[in-house]
């Protein structure tokens, strides 16, 4: 038999996604500023970035990159362990972990690349990982990576998270949740969560991508904000690149799990190391969002009043107190066709499709950042005042939405 082609198996799935209308394609910003971007030569208003604080093009972060990179150049040369840990990433580090009343922090590339080192470091063959049915892709693909055997839970199901513990009661587990969902903006139910982790012996391992500088006290994330430390959420996942508007990603953790970390992740160890100048921007921004309350205030505002708006216009929101504000509208064509309206309009508002999110549950994903005004919002609204999408009877929005959440499907793999 002849052997098979990697390159026509690759062609036919992307056929596949062709006719199933899931391709995807990159839009190209040719100039931002600020909430505005540039695309295709026009001016649209964002409102699909993370930059929640507005912090992406502070002029504070700005000058401090470009001295550290005037200083140390704009790469970091080789990894940490080799000559690549500078004094900008210790400082950062030691800053990150003081703002989250954490022991010590270790630097990673990525988010990505930090939830699959502490997957892959932690877990074995032998040993179970339990986690939300909607955690980000990355979660799942340490699981993976780690050759554990994964549990998932239906959406912040915290029982179900126990029923799957108690399934294997010898086994060294850990349980892991996002703390804001990137793809529907609500929180986990991290009190429940950890007492169950206590009960059960289970290490509870917290990614906060989206509620760092967002939600808690001062912005100190979802761990902070259910009145949790260390000692109960012993692992914190906090990524650079969208509250804080730079770019990399933190585990924080007690001294000897952090250290062990370091000594032997192979996405820390194998690595070059983020430039130093991107470290002293976002030391910056770290200061930003401590001295700029305003920017939290200022953002809790919009929040109120986009969700005060869809109320009235009765818009089948998923429920969410965070800036991720998901439109559900359950079929992919009707979110495609919303986006471009928007677009249209002059507002860049993504779609978001399985297996992004799960089967039957496309939405528009929007965003907001203390960089909007309320101006800002009230357009965003009036666009979608015209789109006619309020909720028909007891709709997606309503009884149907744990369904169309998809909390049946296994494999939806939220990305952003
Ligand atoms: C919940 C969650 N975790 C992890 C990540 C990955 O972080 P990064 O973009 O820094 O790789 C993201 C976003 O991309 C995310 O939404």
């Amino acid at each position: 038999m002849a052997r098979p082609s990697l390159l026509t198996a690759l062609a036919e799935a992307r056929g596949v996604r062709a006719a199933q209308k899931r391709s995807r394609t990159r839009r190209q910003v040719e100039r931002t500023d600020g909430t505005r971007v540039w695309i295709d030569g026009r001016e649209l208003l964002n409102f699909c970035s993370n930059d929640y604080l507005g912090l992406a093009r502070s002029l504070d972060a700005t000058a401090a990159l470009q001295e550290s990179a005037a200083w140390h150049g704009v790469g970091s040369t080789a990894s940490h362990l080799v000559c690549g840990h500078h004094a900008e990433h210790a400082a950062l580090e030691a800053e990150l972990a003081a703002f989250v009343g954490y022991p010590k922090a270790l630097l990673f590339g990525s988010g990505y690349l930090a939830n699959l080192a502490v997957l892959q470091t932690l877990l074995g063959r032998d040993d179970l990982c339990v986690q939300d049915r909607l955690n980000h892709a990355c979660l799942l693909d340490g699981a993976k990576l780690a050759g554990c055997e994964l549990k998932r839970y239906p959406h912040n199901d915290a029982e179900a998270a126990l029923r799957q513990l108690r399934t294997r009661p010898d086994a060294a587990t850990l349980l892991a949740t996002d703390g804001v969902f990137s793809m529907d903006g609500d929180l986990a139910p991290l009190k429940d969560l950890a007492l169950i982790a206590r009960a059960e012996n289970a290490l509870l391992f917290v990614d906060d991508a989206h509620g760092l500088g967002v939600v808690g006290p001062g912005g100190r994330g979802s761990v902070a904000a259910a009145g949790l430390g260390v000692k109960q959420v012993p692992l914190l996942m906090l990524t650079l690149g969208k509250a804080l508007g730079s770019y990399g990603a933190a585990v924080c953790g007690p001294s000897e799990v952090i250290d062990a970390l370091a000594e032997s992740a192979r996405p820390y160890l194998y690595t070059t190391a983020l430039p130093p100048a991107v470290a002293a921007a976002t030391r910056a921004n770290l200061r930003a969002l401590q001295s700029e309350p305003w920017r939290r205030f200022h953002l809790a505002g919009l929040i109120a009043r986009f969700a005060r708006g869809a109320r009235r216009l009765r818009l089948p929101m998923i429920e969410s107190s965070t800036p991720i504000q998901p439109l559900l509208l359950g079929d992919e064509a009707r979110a495609l066709h919303a986006a471009r309206e928007l677009e249209a309009r002059g507002l860049l508002v993504s779609a978001i499709r399985p297996p992004t999110v799960p089967e039957g549950s496309a939405r528009l994903r929007i965003t907001l950042s203390a960089a909007h005004s309320e101006a800002d919002v009230d357009r965003l609204l009036a666009a979608l005042a015209e789109l006619g999408l309020e909720k028909r009877g007891a709709g997606i929005g309503d009884s149907g939405l744990a369904d169309a959440r998809g909390e049946r499907v296994a494999e939806a793999a939220p990305e952003a």
